[in-house]
């Protein structure tokens, strides 16, 4: 054939690809970053993946902890010694997701090489909802080992050791495939917050019907710690993903990060989560969506027991934020007696 019956041969075949297309490519035209083509295999993937955990093996089940960043890991040394005490990572799994534009450097150690393929961020957009998504669809495909999985932020630290916190997940029920369905997930779930109907209108008059009325609406932190079943739910969801995922049209900031997670488990298993995070923050003097951010001069022992105390719900925090860079060394200088010290917990 010719080159011009050629081009028109493929113009003729392309024709009805282009009205297929047609659709999805206007609805996706607002956006700074486009979701999700590749993500969409990748979660298929991850929701289909065949490999089962035995239940003869005699395997231990892991956490899965998921930083997502877009700033270097301050507190890797800190982490580090968490860690360290399972040199061979029996117990746990690291996943990082890191703005590609912001150069964020590989920490060593057993952050090594734990980078997934990621996408830029903007704060208060859905990309921050299709960051945790690629962290748990890659960590629920890595290892079938993986059982919880808990969301980081380059801001957070723990404040138990990880024998502790291992302990603390899994030891309201033993090492059986049964019981592990009966885990729950701890996420927060609120349904009456000042400015929740003012968020649920971000997108517009209607725009959320019908899949998400207003009486399903719900706000929580964006720092969970979910079971695998609740991580394939939330990698599986296409029905919720497709409201959340449009342009917010106020000038207000709406959070969608804050909202999606919480509203879709609530609607879909909420006796199965706790309704609280086990990642603690501080809201007091709250500035512009920012909550606290802790700095050198604040970080003592009495702080991290604070901060361990019960949530409403008579769990303890295991995590906390937000806490800046610079609080890495008075951190360090506490880190073996008190926040890493396996023998006996203090709370205040
Ligand atoms: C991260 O750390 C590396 C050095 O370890 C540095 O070169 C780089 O500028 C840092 N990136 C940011 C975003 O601070
Ligand atoms: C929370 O932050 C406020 C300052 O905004 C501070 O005074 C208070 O001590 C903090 N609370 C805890 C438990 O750290």
């Amino acid at each position: 054939m010719s080159p011009p019956i050629l081009v028109s041969f493929f113009l003729f075949l392309s024709l009805p690809l282009l009205f297929l297309l047609s659709p999805h490519l206007l609805s996706t035209t607002h956006f700074s970053s486009s979701p999700d083509a590749d993500d969409l295999s990748l979660f298929r993937r991850a929701t289909t993946t065949t490999r089962h955990l035995s239940t003869a093996s005699n395997q231990k089940p892991k956490i899965a902890f998921l930083f997502l960043t877009n700033s270097n890991l301050s507190f890797a040394p800190l982490w580090q010694k968490f860690f360290s005490s399972d040199p061979n990572r029996h117990l746990f799994n690291i996943y990082i997701h890191a703005d590609p534009t912001s150069a964020v450097a590989d920490p060593g150690g057993v952050f090594h090489g734990r980078f997934i393929p990621s996408k830029k961020t903007y704060r208060s957009s859905p990309t921050l909802i299709s960051a945790a998504r690629r962290l748990l669809a890659n960590a629920l495909l890595d290892d079938p080992l993986n059982q919880y999985f808990a969301l980081m932020s380059q801001h957070c630290i723990p404040l138990f050791s990880l024998r502790f916190v291992y302990n603390y997940l899994f030891e309201r029920s033993p090492n059986s495939a049964a019981s592990r369905a009966n885990h729950r997930s701890f996420i927060e779930i609120i349904s009456h917050e000042s400015n929740l109907y003012e968020r649920y209108l971000a997108r517009g008059v209607d725009v959320m019907l019908p899949e998400v009325p207003y009486h399903h609406f719900r706000v929580g932190s964006q720092f969970f710690t979910l079971t695998r079943h609740h991580a394939k739910l939330v990698v599986k969801d296409q029905r919720l993903w497709k409201k959340f995922r449009l342009p917010s049209i106020t000038e207000d900031p709406s959070y969608p990060e804050e909202h999606y997670f919480p509203t879709l488990l609530s609607m879909v298993d909420r006796n199965c989560c706790t309704g609280s995070t086990l990642t603690r923050v501080n809201w007091t003097g709250s500035w512009n969506g920012h909550p606290h951010l802790y700095t050198p001069e604040e970080v003592s022992p009495e702080l991290i027991c604070n901060l361990r105390e019960p949530n409403s719900r008579n769990y303890l925090h295991l995590f906390a934020r937000k806490f800046s860079p610079e609080c890495l060394v008075p951190l360090m200088d506490i880190a073996d007696d008190v926040i890493i010290r396996d023998n006996e917990v203090v709370l205040c």
